[in-house]
Protein backbone atom coordinates (compact mmCIF):
# COMPACT_ATOMS: atom_id res chain seq x y z
CA UNK A 1 0.00 0.00 0.00
CA UNK A 2 2.82 2.31 0.73
CA UNK A 3 4.24 1.26 -2.32
CA UNK A 4 1.60 2.14 -4.44
CA UNK A 5 0.89 5.43 -2.15
CA UNK A 6 4.65 6.60 -2.99
CA UNK A 7 4.29 5.68 -6.75
CA UNK A 8 1.20 7.61 -7.32
CA UNK A 9 2.63 10.51 -4.89
CA UNK A 10 5.65 10.14 -7.70
CA UNK A 11 3.50 9.90 -10.83
CA UNK A 12 1.52 13.15 -9.47
CA UNK A 13 5.18 15.26 -8.78
CA UNK A 14 6.08 14.14 -12.67
CA UNK A 15 3.08 15.50 -14.07
CA UNK A 16 3.61 18.80 -11.49
CA UNK A 17 7.18 18.86 -13.55
CA UNK A 18 6.26 18.44 -16.84
CA UNK A 19 3.14 20.75 -16.86
CA UNK A 20 5.65 23.56 -14.58
CA UNK A 21 8.29 22.87 -17.56
CA UNK A 22 5.78 23.71 -20.46
CA UNK A 23 4.23 26.75 -18.81
CA UNK A 24 8.29 28.08 -18.38
CA UNK A 25 8.68 27.02 -22.11
CA UNK A 26 5.92 28.68 -23.11
CA UNK A 27 6.91 32.46 -21.04
CA UNK A 28 10.24 32.01 -22.82
CA UNK A 29 9.11 30.90 -26.24
CA UNK A 30 8.07 34.57 -27.26
CA UNK A 31 11.58 35.94 -29.42
CA UNK A 32 13.28 38.90 -27.53
CA UNK A 33 12.66 41.49 -29.77
CA UNK A 34 15.32 43.26 -31.52
CA UNK A 35 14.13 46.17 -33.27
CA UNK A 36 13.59 49.46 -31.38
CA UNK A 37 9.67 49.18 -31.76
CA UNK A 38 9.47 46.04 -30.62
CA UNK A 39 11.72 46.54 -27.61
CA UNK A 40 9.48 49.23 -26.61
CA UNK A 41 6.28 46.94 -26.85
CA UNK A 42 7.82 45.10 -24.56
CA UNK A 43 9.19 47.09 -22.49
CA UNK A 44 5.72 48.44 -22.46
CA UNK A 45 4.23 44.88 -21.50
CA UNK A 46 6.67 44.81 -18.10
CA UNK A 47 5.51 48.20 -17.28
CA UNK A 48 1.87 47.54 -17.65
CA UNK A 49 2.50 44.38 -15.76
CA UNK A 50 3.55 46.35 -12.25
CA UNK A 51 0.59 48.40 -13.16
CA UNK A 52 -1.56 45.79 -13.08
CA UNK A 53 0.00 43.92 -9.62
CA UNK A 54 0.22 47.39 -8.09
CA UNK A 55 -3.95 47.87 -8.62
CA UNK A 56 -4.50 44.61 -8.05
CA UNK A 57 -2.29 44.44 -4.50
CA UNK A 58 -5.06 47.45 -3.47
CA UNK A 59 -8.14 45.71 -4.45
CA UNK A 60 -6.90 42.59 -2.86
CA UNK A 61 -6.42 44.69 0.46
CA UNK A 62 -9.55 46.72 -0.25
CA UNK A 63 -11.75 43.20 -0.20
CA UNK A 64 -9.98 41.76 2.87
CA UNK A 65 -11.36 42.36 6.62
CA UNK A 66 -8.40 44.19 7.87
CA UNK A 67 -6.64 45.79 4.65
CA UNK A 68 -3.01 46.69 5.15
CA UNK A 69 -3.08 50.88 4.73
CA UNK A 70 0.43 50.85 4.36
CA UNK A 71 0.33 48.20 1.11
CA UNK A 72 -2.48 50.50 0.12
CA UNK A 73 -0.36 53.57 -0.10
CA UNK A 74 2.54 52.25 -1.09
CA UNK A 75 0.69 51.01 -4.45
CA UNK A 76 -0.95 53.90 -4.63
CA UNK A 77 2.58 56.02 -4.78
CA UNK A 78 3.75 53.38 -7.85
CA UNK A 79 0.20 54.01 -9.62
CA UNK A 80 0.93 57.90 -9.60
CA UNK A 81 4.26 57.52 -10.73
CA UNK A 82 3.60 54.88 -13.62
CA UNK A 83 0.48 57.09 -15.02
CA UNK A 84 3.26 59.53 -15.26
CA UNK A 85 5.47 57.89 -17.05
CA UNK A 86 2.88 56.06 -19.44
CA UNK A 87 3.25 58.37 -22.16
CA UNK A 88 6.43 57.19 -22.89
CA UNK A 89 5.19 53.91 -23.23
CA UNK A 90 4.16 54.55 -26.82
CA UNK A 91 6.82 55.23 -28.85
CA UNK A 92 5.87 55.13 -32.71
CA UNK A 93 6.79 52.22 -34.23
CA UNK A 94 5.96 50.30 -31.13
CA UNK A 95 2.12 49.01 -32.08
CA UNK A 96 0.84 46.57 -34.42
CA UNK A 97 3.67 47.18 -36.67
CA UNK A 98 6.11 46.34 -34.59
CA UNK A 99 5.82 42.45 -35.35
CA UNK A 100 5.63 41.63 -31.80
CA UNK A 101 2.78 40.50 -30.06
CA UNK A 102 0.57 43.47 -28.73
CA UNK A 103 -2.49 44.61 -27.71
CA UNK A 104 -2.06 48.34 -28.64
CA UNK A 105 -4.25 49.51 -31.14
CA UNK A 106 -3.34 51.49 -33.98
CA UNK A 107 -5.66 54.40 -32.65
CA UNK A 108 -3.32 55.33 -30.14
CA UNK A 109 -1.16 56.69 -32.92
CA UNK A 110 -3.93 57.53 -35.28
CA UNK A 111 -6.00 59.60 -32.52
CA UNK A 112 -3.38 60.78 -30.64
CA UNK A 113 -5.81 63.84 -28.97
CA UNK A 114 -8.20 61.28 -27.98
CA UNK A 115 -5.63 58.54 -26.29
CA UNK A 116 -4.13 61.92 -24.66
CA UNK A 117 -6.83 62.69 -22.83
CA UNK A 118 -7.52 58.45 -21.21
CA UNK A 119 -3.95 59.13 -20.12
CA UNK A 120 -4.90 62.26 -18.66
CA UNK A 121 -7.88 61.00 -16.85
CA UNK A 122 -5.10 58.15 -15.28
CA UNK A 123 -2.86 60.39 -13.92
CA UNK A 124 -5.74 63.00 -12.69
CA UNK A 125 -7.07 60.33 -10.56
CA UNK A 126 -3.64 58.59 -9.48
CA UNK A 127 -2.47 62.17 -8.07
CA UNK A 128 -5.92 62.14 -6.12
CA UNK A 129 -5.24 58.95 -5.34
CA UNK A 130 -2.51 58.67 -3.10
CA UNK A 131 -3.06 61.46 -0.47
CA UNK A 132 -6.57 60.13 0.05
CA UNK A 133 -4.85 56.13 -0.26
CA UNK A 134 -2.22 58.01 2.37
CA UNK A 135 -5.01 59.49 4.30
CA UNK A 136 -6.27 56.04 5.87
CA UNK A 137 -9.71 57.10 5.34
CA UNK A 138 -11.18 53.36 3.75
CA UNK A 139 -14.60 54.63 2.33
CA UNK A 140 -12.81 57.76 0.74
CA UNK A 141 -9.87 55.04 -0.59
CA UNK A 142 -13.03 52.36 -2.05
CA UNK A 143 -14.12 55.25 -3.86
CA UNK A 144 -11.03 56.94 -5.30
CA UNK A 145 -9.82 53.21 -6.09
CA UNK A 146 -13.19 52.77 -8.12
CA UNK A 147 -12.29 56.35 -10.47
CA UNK A 148 -9.00 55.08 -10.65
CA UNK A 149 -10.65 51.96 -12.49
CA UNK A 150 -13.21 53.73 -14.44
CA UNK A 151 -10.01 55.84 -16.05
CA UNK A 152 -7.93 52.71 -16.41
CA UNK A 153 -10.93 50.95 -18.33
CA UNK A 154 -11.65 53.79 -20.23
CA UNK A 155 -8.55 53.73 -22.27
CA UNK A 156 -8.78 49.63 -22.32
CA UNK A 157 -12.16 50.18 -23.98
CA UNK A 158 -10.69 52.26 -26.84
CA UNK A 159 -7.47 51.28 -26.80
CA UNK A 160 -6.59 48.08 -26.05
CA UNK A 161 -7.35 44.81 -27.95
CA UNK A 162 -10.29 43.34 -25.84
CA UNK A 163 -8.72 39.98 -24.37
CA UNK A 164 -9.98 36.75 -25.53
CA UNK A 165 -12.47 34.83 -22.92
C1 LIG B 1 -4.11 55.61 -21.65
C2 LIG B 1 -4.41 54.23 -21.85
C3 LIG B 1 -4.35 53.23 -20.73
C4 LIG B 1 -4.61 53.43 -19.40
C5 LIG B 1 -5.08 54.69 -18.70
C6 LIG B 1 -4.39 52.16 -18.76
N1 LIG B 1 -4.01 51.22 -19.65
FE1 LIG B 1 -3.57 49.27 -19.27
N2 LIG B 1 -3.12 49.00 -21.22
C7 LIG B 1 -3.24 49.93 -22.23
C8 LIG B 1 -2.83 49.35 -23.48
C9 LIG B 1 -2.82 50.06 -24.84
C10 LIG B 1 -2.44 48.04 -23.21
C11 LIG B 1 -1.88 47.00 -24.20
C12 LIG B 1 -0.37 47.17 -24.26
C13 LIG B 1 0.28 46.25 -25.24
O1 LIG B 1 -0.15 45.09 -25.36
O2 LIG B 1 1.26 46.67 -25.88
C14 LIG B 1 -2.64 47.85 -21.77
C15 LIG B 1 -2.36 46.66 -21.10
C16 LIG B 1 -2.54 46.46 -19.76
C17 LIG B 1 -2.27 45.22 -19.07
C18 LIG B 1 -1.77 43.93 -19.70
C19 LIG B 1 -0.27 43.83 -19.56
C20 LIG B 1 0.28 42.60 -20.27
O3 LIG B 1 0.41 41.56 -19.64
O4 LIG B 1 0.55 42.71 -21.45
C21 LIG B 1 -2.57 45.41 -17.76
C22 LIG B 1 -2.46 44.41 -16.63
C23 LIG B 1 -3.04 46.78 -17.63
N3 LIG B 1 -3.01 47.39 -18.85
C24 LIG B 1 -3.43 47.35 -16.44
C25 LIG B 1 -3.86 48.67 -16.31
C26 LIG B 1 -4.30 49.25 -15.06
C27 LIG B 1 -4.41 48.52 -13.75
C28 LIG B 1 -4.61 50.53 -15.34
C29 LIG B 1 -5.10 51.59 -14.39
C30 LIG B 1 -4.43 51.75 -13.15
C31 LIG B 1 -4.36 50.76 -16.76
N4 LIG B 1 -3.91 49.59 -17.31
C32 LIG B 1 -4.56 51.95 -17.39
C33 LIG B 1 -3.66 51.22 -22.08
C34 LIG B 1 -3.97 51.84 -20.89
Amino acid sequence: MAFQKSLFALSLLAGFVIVGSAVQAHEHMAPMPTTPGGKAAYTRHENFKLQGAAFKAIRDELKSDSPNMALISTNAAKLKSSAEALPTWFPKGSGPESKYETDAKPEIWSDPVKFAAAVKRLQVETVKFQPIAAGGDLGAIKAQAQAVGGACKNCHDSFRVPEEK
